[in-house]
């Protein structure tokens, strides 16, 4: 059975314990609402540890002033429940006053320069360093030999890889596939903002991702793919972010220049903002 744990000494003495013991430890952050892609993680934790702590944390930190931190979806019995069926050991639930103790005025922020500032980092100014403000304070509380990420939030594993390598954190960092709606709409706790006409609309990314994909090895420029896939969102209502197609650091190849690849979108649909991306 799973253990909920909201006191910080409390945590401190299970992780001991199991340190003590010789047992590994991963850990899986999340803001809550869990689906099928947070699972995903609990269970490739499992694979590289003995025990595996969530946290559930809605992060006032990494969002925006005008972005949904007050809405944002808060369902902790539903996920407790899911946490004990993908085989987690400890749910990790913080308080805001625990998190940030001097309050979030006076925290202590943690800055990653470079690969935050592009992309998701220029279209939301802070969130980045809300994110590693965040896990790192989470990484300290829990002590884990392993932590799995979403290649869904493409560009906060890249952060947190930059993080973890710069700070010297002790943790070993699992990155994990995208998991899908059977019509290839990433798994997202933002997905239930999507009115009943957006939905099948939300697909689109997906289909956009593929045709991006698709032009690239057919040998297009970069430019005249990244414009037709943002004419292609624009037509099925879209506001776009971007639609890029970057090296896997999320830098600007060359045309012609081989090797992998990565396109990521982010485009709003109405009132929700939606991110996806494909490697190939
Ligand atoms: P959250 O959006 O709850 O996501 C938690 C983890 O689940 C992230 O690593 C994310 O990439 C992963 N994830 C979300 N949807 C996924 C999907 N469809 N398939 C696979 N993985 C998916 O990301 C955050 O929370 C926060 O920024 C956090 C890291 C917890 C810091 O507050």
């Amino acid at each position: 059975m799973i253990e909920t744990i909201t006191e910080l000494d409390a945590l401190r003495a299970r992780v001991r314990g199991w340190k003590r013991e010789g047992l590994r430890v991963g850990f899986v952050p999340t803001m809550g609402n869990l689906h099928a892609g947070h699972y995903s993680l609990v269970m490739l934790a499992r694979q590289y540890a003995d025990r595996v702590v969530s946290s559930v944390f809605v992060n006032p930190t990494q969002f925006g002033p005008n972005e949904d931190y007050t809405r944002y979806p808060r369902t902790v019995d539903a996920d407790v429940s899911g946490l004990d069926g993908a085989g987690c050991d400890v749910l990790w639930l913080p308080t805001v006053e625990s998190m940030y103790p001097f309050g979030v005025e006076l925290a202590a922020k943690v800055h990653v320069p470079g690969v935050s500032s592009v992309l998701e980092g220029a279209h939301r100014p802070g969130h980045f360093d809300g994110v590693c403000t965040v896990v790192s304070r989470l990484f300290n509380q829990v002590l884990p030999d392993v932590a799995a990420f979403g290649k869904k939030d493409y560009q906060q594993l890249a952060v947190i890889r930059q993080m973890v390598a710069d700070l010297a954190f002790p943790v070993e960092i699992l990155a994990g596939s995208i998991v899908r709606e059977t019509d290839g709409l990433a798994m997202s706790s933002r997905n239930q903002y999507l009115s009943a006409e957006e939905r099948p609309v939300a697909a689109e990314i997906r289909r956009t991702l593929l045709a991006m994909r698709d032009g690239i090895a057919a040998g297009r420029p970069r430019a005249e793919v990244e414009a037709a896939a943002s004419r292609q969102l624009d037509a099925a209502g879209y506001a776009v972010d971007y639609t890029v197609v970057r090296r896997p650091d999320l830098s600007e190849p060359a045309d012609g220049e081989p090797g992998a690849r990565v396109a990521l979108i982010a485009a709003r649909l109405g009132r929700t903002r939606l991110i996806d991306n494909l490697e190939f």
